[in-house]
């Protein structure tokens, strides 16, 4: 991993994803947060401050140590017990059935196999356990998605492997997941490349 992945990159985000206008997205997906939870991709912790209260254990995993660095003071405010894996979601070491809730905020974007983070996913939720996500992907309008195939191969580079062109919904659904709520809207104060949210709760029977 390079300076600029690993140093520069984490600051970079945190500016960008502590935006007060995703708090109140945010705020809303975590109110379904149940049980043993499992934040993946989990970034510099802007998550920390909008679980429930009743929530006592977050295992978070994300294999940049940049964020991990960054995220520390968030982990000391936090009124919840955090468990920090330096891990990829690909590679999950817990055992079948192990958390209630899995929280993903803008992550499937940068997982490089985000169907093999998936199958994980559903492999260590319980039955009954719900996968929460809030994500941009494709757009449906023709016009953004040929700017958004356009520009991820920059967006990669300089968005830590960010890709604005992933159909979110779709991919979700490579695994066996009974998708119980989607929500698809454009943000407003985003541009369109970028914009187009997924908000979804999806359970595994
Ligand atoms: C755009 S950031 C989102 C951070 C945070 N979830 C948020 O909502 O602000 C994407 C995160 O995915 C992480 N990531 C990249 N590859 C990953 C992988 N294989 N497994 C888990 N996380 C990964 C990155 O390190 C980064 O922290």
């Amino acid at each position: 991993m390079g300076l600029y992945s690993s140093v520069i990159f984490p600051h970079v985000l945190d500016w960008m994803m502590g935006n007060d206008f995703l708090a109140g997205y945010r705020r809303d997906l975590l109110a379904d947060a149940r049980g043993e939870v499992l934040e993946v991709g989990f970034g510099t912790g802007v998550n920390l401050q909008y679980y429930p209260a009743q929530i006592r254990k977050i295992t978070t995993v994300d294999p940049n140590p940049g964020m991990n660095r960054i995220v520390e003071r968030r982990i000391a405010a936090a009124p919840v017990a955090v468990e920090k894996r330096l891990i990829a979601a690909e590679k999950l070491p817990m055992p079948d059935g192990t958390f209630d809730t899995v929280v993903s905020t803008f992550a499937m974007c940068s997982i490089p196999n985000a169907s093999e983070a998936l199958a994980q996913i559903h492999r260590v939720l319980k039955p009954g356990g719900r996968l929460l996500f809030l994500e941009h992907g494709l757009s449906p309008d023709p016009r953004v998605q040929t700017w958004q195939h356009r520009l991820t191969p920059i967006s990669k580079i300089i968005g830590g492997g960010c890709h604005l062109n992933r159909d979110i919904p779709k991919l979700v659904q490579t695994q066996p997941f009974n998708m119980q709520a989607l929500d698809q809207f454009n943000l407003e104060r985003a541009p369109r490349v970028a914009g187009f949210l997924s908000r979804g709760i999806a359970a595994k029977d």
